[in-house]
């Protein structure tokens, strides 16, 4: 196991490329279950949870070769039953059921388990399959679903109690490509990862209209044929450095990123005094540090608002931002786990309800401290890149789960780090 040993008081400089979106290669790496045919996928990054994906597609039974960002998936036989010793791992590897059961009429996964970032059903997902005809079942752990005369075009109305869902939105739309008929989806996700799954598709010859918006069409198709795709830039990812480049950095470029994509954290950013430039095209941005600065009332919000996956990142920014902020996350009510660690590097922060309350400090101190889920260990680094003192920061795990090659990136722009192997 590793662990990262930030000195705080490095001032950032440079400019890093974005990776390909963590979020997005996942489920397009499992819609590439649904056809025969070879399916090329570009910029997909170098993470634990996309080496997962592709354990759970080769153990599926497809042939697949990686390298340099470079994905070749080739599926010409698939099994129905995706292994438990790999899905288990990883909550994303339930989006290889929509695959799985539209193309072979079955298919048998784990019920994922419990989450550190709050309770994670998974029964919109289900909801959706069952509308298109699938009959669901449930046996030693395994969600079994099957449409032993196919799958049918339905109307389905998606919204749970938190608002739209990302994964169960792409399930849905992926099982519904080849259904007999069409599929609409209502409150569906809107989020770009599910719009980057559609546009994969249809580039495999589905017919999806709407995807990116509430309202997605879905007319079923006979068959999809192989296809080359690149994935598109990590927002999350982006908004992470952009984070960092507030706290730390002199002018830190950003390139390889989407501005679309940024609105709502660019807004946050900005908002609490830094001020970020685009270029012409938006594909690249820089990051200055602002003097006058002050706190944000910020609440996570499906897309186009401010993204939850962006929440403990900001939090540890606003930690040492002059002021008062009320960050409420209404996706994840329970992620703030973060908070517990930052406050042992003197951060000041009261969590209730779903809400924390920030009082920014001057500056925080270093203390050992435990990363619990992927952005939560983000944040821990960010906190600890203007902390005084060497932050270690242990299960870095859980942060290679999603960030490909953080430390690297880091050390380009600056920052002094260190990964080193826990005794
Ligand atoms: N929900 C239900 N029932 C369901 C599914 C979801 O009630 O059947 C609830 C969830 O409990 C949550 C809300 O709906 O309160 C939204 O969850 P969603 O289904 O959208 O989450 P997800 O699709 O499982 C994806 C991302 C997460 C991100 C969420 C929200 C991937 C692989 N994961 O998860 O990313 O936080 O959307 O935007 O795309 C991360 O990257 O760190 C991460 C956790």
């Amino acid at each position: 196991m590793d662990k990262l040993i930030v000195h705080g008081g490095a001032t950032l400089r440079g400019s890093i490329n974005i990776s390909g979106s963590k979020n997005a290669s996942l489920p397009i790496l499992a819609a590439s279950l649904l056809t025969a045919e070879p399916c090329i996928i570009r910029r997909v990054p170098d993470v634990s949870d996309t080496n997962y994906m592709i354990q759970i597609i080769s153990a599926l039974g497809a042939d697949v070769e990686r390298s340099s960002g470079t994905v070749r998936i080739a599926c010409e036989e698939i099994s129905d039953v995706a292994p438990y010793e790999l899905v288990r791992r990883m909550r994303a590897s339930i989006c290889v059921m929509g695959p799985l059961l539209a193309r072979k009429g079955r298919a048998v996964v784990s019920l994922p388990g419990g989450c550190v970032i709050g309770d994670r059903p998974v029964d919109l997902h289900l909801r959706g399959l069952e509308a298109l005809g699938a009959k669901v079942e449930f046996e030693g752990g395994n969600i079994i679903l099957t449409a032993t005369d196919g799958l049918h075009g339905a109307e389905i109305d998606l919204r749970g109690t938190h608002g739209p869902t990302v994964l169960g939105t792409d399930n849905v739309m992926m099982a519904a490509t080849l259904a007999d008929g069409v599929t609409i989806i209502e409150s569906a996700a809107a989020e770009p990862e599910v719009l980057d799954l559609a546009n994969f598709l249809n580039a495999m010859g589905a017919k999806i209209q709407g995807a990116g918006t509430r309202r997605i069409v879905i007319e079923g198709v006979k068959a999809l044929h192989g296809v080359e795709h690149t994935v598109i830039p990590d927002r999350i990812e982006a908004g992470t450095f952009m984070a960092a480049a507030a706290l730390a950095g002199e002018g830190v470029t950003l390139r390889r990123v989407c501005r679309e994509h940024l609105k709502a954290i660019t807004a946050a950013i900005e908002h609490s005094g830094h001020r970020v430039e685009f270029n012409a095209a938006g594909d690249s941005c820089t990051i200055f540090r602002g003097e006058i600065l002050q706190g944000a009332d910020l609440v996570t919000a499906p897309y186009p608002g401010y993204p939850t996956d962006m929440q403990a990142q900001m939090t540890a920014l606003l930690a040492t931002t002059a002021g008062i902020s009320v960050i409420k996350d209404t996706i994840f009510p329970q992620r703030f786990m973060h908070c517990a660690e930052l406050k042992r590097m003197g951060a000041d922060i009261k969590v209730d309800h779903g809400t924390a309350v920030v009082r920014g400090v001057a500056q925080l101190s270093a203390a050992p401290v435990m990363a619990s889920d992927l952005r939560a260990s983000a944040a821990l680094v960010l906190a600890a890149l203007t902390a005084k003192g060497s932050t270690e920061i242990s299960r870095l795990y859980h942060i290679d789960r999603g960030y490909e090659h953080i430390d690297e990136k880091l050390l380009m722009l600056g920052a002094d780090v260190q990964r080193v192997k826990e005794r």
